[in-house]
């Protein structure tokens, strides 16, 4: 019997309702494949500040890293919208990112063939489509200093922030990107704006020179604004993508309406060693929060995500994998991922069909 703790963060708005479908989905799936889960539920985005004051409590960090892996629902809401920058859900989120040094943050965007009707792109379009993105997540503008706000010269009110990289930062992000590339189709497009940013110039510079450890992948090179648009234009020639935190951010929410919808695409943030975190995508999704409407399928394929690059448990992973798509070929949909012809459930009742039809595969195949 294989043991492992799991530190789960419910968050906010429909993240505690997509966290409780996953942990069933992850303990039934453990009793089924001899492993056993024990969970630890900690407090952390506006839960948290509601609670203690600030968004990610020093217990629930080291919980977190404690652990063997993450579970993060989401955070955020209008309630803490106006928030001062360190009291803000957000920013707890940053810094469980950056306390766990989990630097890389794979998203695939797969149209399951299940999916092809919700996706809002053409059927020959969307078909078959299947990107990686691979997104910086600890450094760039995000954690680039100095920034803040000031009163300029003319007494005007002035926010700033800063683009930085180092090479370190890009070259190990790099590594992450040709090796994912490496074990798919071997093509990697990296992204940036090079033409304009100084970051990026050095972005590019280096992550050709990786390129020179990794000749059976096959480098490109796109601008940010023609990869949005490529994206919807012919989005199946791109394999895996690599990019900065904020274009990542923002391309990955783009490539998840490829494939229906937002709430079906899953992360996995991955540092050297430790703890990884494991999230959906989307956020806190306050217009249906509390309404059992929420889509749980991006929050249970990240338990998946967390058993396959987490915990190593790849038979695990494929189970849940597996369930996912059975439900989805029994037709059931939540309002997200819904055409004519297939069934409207809730985000509950979604989540015991995953349920059953974990239960249901005798053989992960
Ligand atoms: P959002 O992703 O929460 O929602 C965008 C739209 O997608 C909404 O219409 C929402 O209803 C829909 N949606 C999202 N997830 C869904 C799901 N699982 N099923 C069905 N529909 C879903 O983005 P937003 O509205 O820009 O942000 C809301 C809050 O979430 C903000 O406070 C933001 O900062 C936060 N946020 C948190 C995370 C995170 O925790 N990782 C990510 C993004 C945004
Ligand atoms: C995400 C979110 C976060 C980000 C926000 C909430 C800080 O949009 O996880 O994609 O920008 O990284
Ligand atoms: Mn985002």
């Amino acid at each position: 019997q294989k043991r492992y703790s799991i530190t789960l963060l419910p968050g906010d708005g429909i993240g505690p309702e997509v966290i409780s479908v996953a942990k069933d989905v992850l303990k039934l799936t453990g009793s089924l494949e001899g492993i056993e889960f024990n969970f630890q539920e900690m407090p952390m985005g506006g839960s948290a500040l509601d609670l203690v004051g600030v968004p990610l409590p020093d217990e629930t960090l080291a919980a977190a890293k404690n652990s063997d892996a993450v579970l993060l629902g989401a955070i955020g809401g209008y309630k803490w919208d106006n928030n001062a920058k360190h009291l803000k859900p957000e920013t707890g989120l940053l810094q469980i990112r950056e306390g766990l040094k989990v630097f890389a943050n794979l998203r695939p965007a797969t149209v399951l063939p299940q999916l092809v009707e919700a996706s809002t792109l053409k059927r020959e379009v969307a078909e078959g489509v299947d990107v990686m993105v691979v997104r910086e997540l600890t450094g760039g503008i995000y954690f680039g200093k100095p920034r803040g706000f000031r009163t300029d010269e003319n007494g005007e009110e002035v926010g700033f922030n800063t683009e930085v990289y180092a090479a370190y930062e890009i070259d190990r992000i790099a590594r992450v990107a040709f090796e994912t590339a490496r074990k798919r189709q071997g093509r990697l497009c990296s992204v940036d704006k090079a033409n304009v940013l100084e970051a990026s110039m050095l972005w590019r510079r280096r992550v050709t020179a990786i390129a020179e450890e990794y000749p059976d992948v096959e480098l490109s090179h796109m601008y940010v604004d023609n990869a949005a648009m490529q994206l919807v234009r012919n989005p199946k020639q791109f394999d895996t993508i690599v990019t900065n935190n904020i274009f990542g951010d923002i391309l990955s929410d783009e490539a998840s309406m490829i494939t229906g919808s937002i709430g079906m695409l899953p992360s996995a943030s991955l540092g050297s060693s430790g703890p990884g975190l494991f999230e959906p995508i989307h956020g806190s999704a306050p217009d249906i929060a509390g309404q059992d409407k929420a889509n749980p399928l991006a929050t249970i394929l990240s338990a998946a995500m967390l058993l396959k690059y987490g915990l190593e448990e790849e038979d695990a992973a494929r189970r849940i994998e597996n369930a996912v798509l059975d439900t989805l070929n029994k037709g059931l949909r939540t309002g997200d991922i819904y055409s004519t012809g297939t069934k409207l459930v809730g985000c509950k009742e979604m989540g015991e069909a995953v349920l059953r039809s974990v239960d249901s595969q005798v053989h992960a195949a």
